[in-house]
């Protein structure tokens, strides 16, 4: 399996909408996320899930959701709503939608079988196979157990996504404040969890998504969550109000100073491999030594500013003697 992120959608900040409100579903095309998700599931009480299938089929159709990563979420595979979901929505929206969410994800087997329903529905209706990607929820021990599996089960699989409130539930943990640290802990409770998401993710070559901060009126509690995953290197993280955006948006952006720098790399790194640097291996840009590792460090920071539309201020000059 490829250790690249394939096809790399931004995901910075991901707006949980309700599917059962037109007024969200509206209002949503009008923010600065990158992603949004049309939610089926838990946001969406179980009397307005039908009438809300047809809501998003209509705001998928007819809104404009320009440079948006359009996804759906439907009710997990326990329920007797998911197959009905998948099938209202794709078959009458399925070329305006990137994705679909599938929460509560325990096995491989639950990604293949949302794997199989897509690939028929796209052959029934006459649209490009295997488009539309799928979002896996890590949100249960036996999730994260076999999360290894569930990153490998389908080609379509894009994120890994970290459930937080659902986690913490399944397995008990003492905080009634989703993604704060539980009391009488000294460390961090949700390293193991987040890394594991984050190795599985990777090694197949997808994004890791963290969930909900459901704290909405704490920007400050919201900017430390967001930055404990971020620093790990999650892509990005599930916002519930308009208010998180833009906090979502930079914290999971490179600052200016470490593009400009990843930058330099590249350029300095490209100059003293070439004839004219002397074809060296590795070289010192100012006090720092770089070499190849560097420069793919360097290249997953501009890879990330040049997609949050940063624009470099620095510029490489090669020495003279
Ligand atoms: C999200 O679905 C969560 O359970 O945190
Ligand atoms: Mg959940």
């Amino acid at each position: 399996m490829s250790s690249t992120v394939h096809r790399p959608r931004p995901r910075r900040s991901c707006l949980a909408v309700p599917g059962s409100n037109p007024r969200f579903l509206e209002k949503a095309q009008t923010l600065a996320a990158d992603q949004v998700f049309l939610d089926l599931e838990d946001a969406c009480a179980p009397a307005v899930k039908e009438k809300a299938r047809h809501l998003i089929v209509d705001a998928l159709n007819t809104g404009d959701w320009t440079g948006k990563t359009r996804v759906l979420r439907v009710n997990d595979w326990t329920t007797h709503w998911t197959y009905r979901d998948v099938v209202t929505v794709v078959e009458g929206a399925g070329q305006h939608l990137d994705c679909v969410m599938l929460p509560k994800v325990r096995d491989a087997a639950q990604i293949k079988a949302l794997d199989m329903l897509l690939t028929q529905i796209e052959r029934t209706m006459g649209f490009e196979a295997g488009r539309i990607g799928i979002e896996a929820q890590i949100e249960s021990a036996e999730g994260l157990v076999a999360v290894e599996d569930i990153a490998a089960a389908s080609q379509r699989l894009e994120t890994l996504i970290f459930g937080p409130a659902d986690f913490m539930a399944s397995i008990g943990m003492k905080s009634l404040v989703v993604g704060e640290q539980p009391p009488g802990y000294p460390a961090d409770a949700y390293h193991h969890i987040l890394m594991r998401i984050l190795m599985a993710a990777r090694s197949h070559g997808l994004q890791a998504i963290d969930g909900p901060y459901l704290q909405i009126r704490d920007p400050a509690g919201f900017a430390e969550v967001a930055g404990r995953s971020a620093a790990l290197g999650f892509d990005g993280k599930w916002v519930l109000h308009p208010d998180q955006i833009a906090a979502a948006n930079e914290i999971f952006s490179p600052s200016q100073e470490d593009y400009d720098h990843a930058e330099m790399i590249l350029d300095a790194y490209a100059w003293y491999t070439s004839q004219a640097g002397g074809f060296k291996g590795s070289a010192m840009l100012g006090d720092e030594m770089i070499d190849e590792a560097s420069r793919k460090m360097a290249l997953v920071v501009v890879g990330q500013g040049r997609a949050a539309g940063l624009r470099r201020t620095t510029v490489f000059t090669p020495p003279t003697a």
